[in-house]
Parts: C-alpha cells; sequence; structure tokens
C-alpha cells in the first residue's frame, strides 16, 4: 500500500544526497580544468548517428514557434460538433451524434457498472501455480488419451478464438457502438481477452506443447475449423473499415454481427471446452489449466451479459430492425452454432470420459440455446432441456476471494490505494 508519508521520509532522508551532489557541481564548476577540457563522453553516445537530427536548441525553438502559429480552428469546429453539453436523451448505442468525448451523464448504468465488475475481477496467467499440471501432463499415465485430446483440443480452439473475438473488438465494436460507457467496457473487455490469450499461451508454454500444432488446429482440425469459419463469416462486417450503420439495412447488419459474435461465439461456442476443462479440475486433474479456464470463464460469462444488453438496448431504441424475419435468421443463427458446438463435442468426446459424454453435452448445449434464445426474447427451441452441469452456473458465479482449485501462489491486490492518515 502507497503511503504520503513514504513520499515525506524520502524526500526528507533525499535531503543530504542532494546537498552533496550540488557541493560537488559546484566544485567541478570552480575547477579551471572543467572549462578547458570537454566532459569525457560516453561510448554508447559517440556512436549516435546526430547528423541528420537539429540540435537540441534549434528543436525547442521549432516546437515553440509550431504552437505559437497553430491553426486551432479545424480542432475547435471537431468539437463545437457535438453542440456543447450532453444530455442523456441524446445518448444512444448506436448512430449516434452527441460528443462521443463526454462520459457522463450515464445513460446505461449497467455499462459503468459492467466495467467496475470487470476490474474487481482482475487477475493475471502468472498468479496461477503450473507445476502439478506439467508433472501431469510429462507423466505416462497422468491423464487418459481422451483426457489429452480435450486439453489439447481447448487449447487449440481458444488460443485463436480469442485472438478473433480481441480483434473484432477493437476493429469494430467500438468503432460502432456509439456511446462512452459502453465503450468504457469495451476496452476492458479487450485488455481481458489479451489476457485470455496470454493464459492460452501460458498453458502451451507451460506443457511445452507443439505450438504448430495447438496454434494451427483452427485450420486444420475440422471440428474446430467449423466453428472459426462460422465466427468469422458471421462477423465479418465488423472489422471491415468501410462498414458504416445508419441504414435499416447496415443496422440489421451489424445486429446479425453482433449476435454472432456475442451470443454464438462467446454464448454457445466457449461452453462444450469449458465444461470439459472444468470438470477435469474437479477430479484434481491439470488444476492450473483449470483455474485459468475458471477465471476466462467467469470474465465471460460478463461479456456475453454486456452483449446481450447491448443487443437489446440497440432493439429497444431501433424497433424496425426487429422484424418477424429477422427474429427468424437470429433463430436459425442460435441452432447453427448449437449444432457446430454438439459436433464438437462429438469430436472430443468418442467415448464417454469425466463423467460425461457427448450425449451429455448435447442436453446441456440445448439447455444453454434455450438460454441464449430467452434472453434475446426469442423462444425456446428444446422445450423441457435441463442442465445437467450444474455446478458450472455456480462457477460462473464465482467470487475473486473464493479459490476453486486453490492452486494460486500469487496474493493479488488490486493496484496501490492511498493512505491519508
Ligand atoms: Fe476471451
Ligand atoms: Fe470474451
Amino acid at each position: 500500500m502507497l503511503n504520503w508519508d513514504d513520499y515525506h521520509k524520502e524526500e526528507s532522508t533525499g535531503d543530504a544526497a542532494v546537498a552533496a551532489k550540488a557541493a560537488a557541481a559546484q566544485q567541478v564548476a570552480e575547477s579551471p580544468a572543467a572549462e578547458e577540457s570537454p566532459a569525457p563522453v560516453p561510448a554508447a553516445e559517440t556512436m549516435e548517428d546526430t547528423t541528420s537530427v537539429a540540435a537540441p536548441s534549434d528543436a525547442v525553438a521549432a516546437a515553440a514557434k509550431a504552437i505559437e502559429e497553430m491553426d486551432v480552428a479545424p480542432g475547435l469546429e471537431e468539437l463545437e460538433m457535438g453542440a456543447a453539453r450532453v444530455s442523456v436523451d441524446e445518448k444512444a448505442m448506436i448512430n449516434c451524434r452527441a460528443d462521443l468525448n463526454q462520459l457522463v451523464p450515464f445513460k446505461y448504468d449497467w455499462a459503468w457498472q459492467k466495467y467496475l465488475d470487470g476490474c474487481a475481477n482482475h487477475w493475471m496467467p502468472q498468479e496461477i501455480n503450473m507445476t502439478a499440471d506439467v508433472a501431469t501432463w510429462k507423466s505416462s499415465d497422468g491423464l487418459t488419451e481422451d483426457e489429452r485430446r480435450i486439453v489439447k483440443r481447448s487449447l487449440g480452439y481458444f488460443s485463436t478464438a480469442d485472438s478473433l473475438v480481441a480483434n473484432n473488438l477493437v476493429l469494430g465494436i467500438y468503432r460502432l457502438i456509439t456511446n462512452p460507457e459502453c465503450r468504457q467496457y469495451l476496452l476492458r473487455q479487450a485488455f481481458e481477452e489479451a489476457i485470455h490469450t496470454h493464459a492460452y499461451q501460458y498453458c502451451i508454454e507451460s506443457l511445452s506443447m507443439d505450438e504448430g500444432e495447438i496454434f494451427n488446429m483452427y485450420r486444420e482440425v475440422p471440428s474446430v475449423a467449423k466453428k472459426a469459419t462460422w465466427s468469422l463469416s458471421h462477423t465479418h462486417h465488423l472489422s471491415d473499415p468501410n462498414f458504416k450503420t445508419g441504414t435499416t439495412e447496415a443496422d440489421q447488419t451489424l445486429l446479425r454481427n453482433l449476435i454472432g459474435f456475442y451470443a454464438v461465439t462467446e454464448g454457445i461456442f466457449f461452453y462444450c471446452g469449458f465444461t470439459q476443462i472444468l470438470s477435469m479440475g474437479r477430479r484434481n486433474k491439470m488444476t492450473g489449466v483449470a483455474e485459468q479456464f475458471q477465471y476466462i470463464l467467469r470474465d465471460e460469462s460478463m461479456h456475453l451479459n454486456f452483449g446481450i444488453d447491448v443487443i437489446n438496448q440497440i432493439k429497444l431504441e431501433n424497433p424496425h430492425l426487429w422484424t418477424d424475419e429477422f427474429k427468424q435468421e437470429v433463430i436459425q443463427m442460435i441452432l447453427e452454432g448449437t449444432q457446430l458446438e454438439i459436433e464438437y463435442a462429438r469430436d472430443t468426446m468418442p467415448r464417454g470420459v469425466l463423467g460425461m459424454n457427448a450425449a451429455t453435452m448435447e442436453e446441456y448445449l440445448h439447455f444453454i440455446a434455450n438460454r441464449r434464445l430467452s434472453q434475446l426474447g426469442l423462444p425456446e427451441q428444446f422445450p423441457g432441456a435441463k442442465n445437467p452441469f450444474p455446478w458450472m452456473s455456480e462457477i460462473m458465479d464465482l467470487r475473486k476471494e473464493k479459490n476453486f482449485f486453490e492452486t494460486r501462489v500469487i496474493e493479488y491486490q488490486t493496484g496501490g490505494a492511498l493512505s491519508w492518515d
């Protein structure tokens, strides 16, 4: 914890050193030798090519002249475009013309709250102890072949899927969502996606896996490749720099892409792999990898809920987009995503493993699909589907201080706090 007193202490103990330095400088200046011979130049400086750079005094003068002659008109024009102070009524999720530099007043308090909650859940991959995992992975009887397949497939799918997600966020969604409090959450989400990619890379490196094999699975293993292809083809408008909203057709395209991104990619495609790895951790195997996935899942469930809120808000503000035909299209997207995840479950679980099999996973995915549909205000398509893995919901709601697998090696501190006494 930082304390202002520490700074005062440092300053007071530093007084003597400062005085000594000043005295030494004075001595050098007074010595006749100092006037005659130039100070020795460090070797690194003599090697630098300074011929193409202006002398320091010229550069300072040039900067001062540029500021003196600066034309502020274009900048002011830009700032005035938003017509002074923004009111809540002017704010909108898409196609908003109010000044986006003004965070407050908030229109969507839930977005700001999610930003705060995301920050409170901060974690880093290196905090998790991977020692037991390394021993298990290297041992010939640590895991069965079916279990090894699950670990590899999960890292293969997620390591590239999270990069795709991050690219869509920063290259597309951030630009197209025209609300500052939502953008604040998107910045947090983007950093979390970087942490997730880091976590997968950390697992792959710790276990000394074949990086080429794992990072190319999204192209080389059909059940993984199909999910990646679906996500790319249903979200590609997001990262197209020429894509603009503002017409019914374009706004529907954005909505379709947001549903492909949040409800299907983050809301369905992550669930088989997460359930498998977390089930492994519950059986005390690969607990480090499982703990990484546990924290990622907690972040992802917040990303998903944020995305659903954004989609529903766009629907509310633009009811003309949500036609019967469009609703049918969205139902089909959810069903396609569910089918691809069921295929992935069959490929990764040719037999029963870790207390589950492809059939129980199918039941779970039907339950998940119903949930996504009802979150979007659409009719459930798998009546009566039950959740065979109720422990998954518990893990998603996990509070930071409860350590499920107890493998963390570093106490996390949420930044320095200042004490005023
Ligand atoms: Fe992620
Ligand atoms: Fe995410």
